[in-house]
């Protein structure tokens, strides 16, 4: 079993326990979010020893050659020195600027933050909630638009942030962010290529991002948005999404619900819907955001309707309480 010192302790893992679970079973408190590689709130850094490949595979190459690490899915076969990163992700002051609601499940809050966060609609930040709990949320605001970052928020049964944000926070206050972080985004370098653009859920947020940034930026292929929901309470900016649609001829905007009939909308789920009306996605971009078995299940499919690996962009939502 590998070591590893932290500080003054040093434990061995058990079996199949990883960094972060065996320091917290220290009583080591190590911040936190989705706890499966993908939020990199739990990023630390081997001060001796080499971290995994497994555990540094989405971090930048400086990441990498610092021998920083992903502390939740880091299953050592050799002992380290580990320590929590210096500013690997520095964290940020922000404060609430506005939080309003969307829907009955989704608020948006909007965000000034106090240095200059360069990102791009459709990546996220973690929102932290104290010192060790923190989530990840996407960002709908185009920097070149909006006044602040805009995150769509839904409220998950017993969710530790979601319920704060929903509950207590409120405009004036002060809260701690990181990022921008993730690779779903718009790149303008073929502005004549189709997208595709599949979201259920609060997973409008980056999608709204994204779209609104390629129209900014002048893209002239085809865009088709497809937005699912079981009911009609589900969605949210219709009236915004509508707008856009009267106001670009290349932009289509499909509202979608799976488990009501009403006019105006497609009935069933958006990813059947948007593979159905599109069965050959040769040269599309597709962004998959969501729910993660919408997410697996259409990009899985967009992949054998003939999009290209590298064109399918997917932001699946780990739902953590
Ligand atoms: S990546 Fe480890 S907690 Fe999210």
């Amino acid at each position: 079993m590998a070591t590893i010192r932290y500080g003054d302790d040093a434990f061995e893992l058990t079996q199949d326990e990883s960094v972060l679970d065996g320091l917290t079973r220290r009583g080591i408190s190590i911040p936190s979010g989705c706890r499966s590689g993908i939020c990199q709130t739990c990023m630390m850094r081997a001060l001796h020893g080499i971290p995994p490949a497994a555990a540094q595979q989405d971090l930048t190459g400086h990441q990498r050659q610092q021998g920083c690490f992903l502390s939740c899915i880091c299953y050592p076969q050799h002992s380290m020195l580990v320590a929590l990163p210096d500013d690997a992700h520095a964290r940020l002051s922000a404060t609430v600027a506005r939080v309003e609601r969307l829907n009955a499940d989704i608020m948006q809050v909007t965000l000034h933050c106090q240095a200059d966060l360069r990102y791009r609609p459709g990546q996220f930040i973690n929102l932290h909630r104290n010192e060790t709990l923190s989530r990840s949320y996407s960002l709908a605001s185009v920097p070149e638009l909006d006044d602040g970052l805009h995150l769509h928020v839904k409220r998950i049964a017993h969710g530790k942030v979601s319920a704060w944000v929903h509950e207590e926070l409120e405009p004036g206050q002060q809260i701690e962010i990181q990022g921008a972080m993730g690779d779903c985004y718009y790149t303008p370098d073929d502005k004549h290529q189709a997208l595709l653009l599949v979201g259920t859920g609060s997973g409008l947020a980056p999608l709204y991002g994204i779209v609104r940034d390629a129209l900014h930026q002048g893209h002239r292929g085809e865009i088709r948005l497809y937005h699912g929901s079981r009911g009609i309470g589900g969605l949210y900016l219709l009236d915004e999404l509508r707008a856009l649609q009267e106001q670009y001829a290349n932009f289509s905007y499909f509202p979608c619900l799976s488990q009501q009939t009403l006019s105006g909308f497609r009935s069933g789920r958006a990813h059947d819907l948007a593979l159905a009306d599109q069965p050959d996605l040769k040269s599309w971009k597709v962004f998959l955001c969501g729910h993660p078995d919408m997410v697996n299940s259409a990009r899985k499919k967009s992949f054998l309707a003939g999009a290209a690996f590298q064109d399918i962009h997917a932001d699946a939502f780990v739902v953590a309480q």
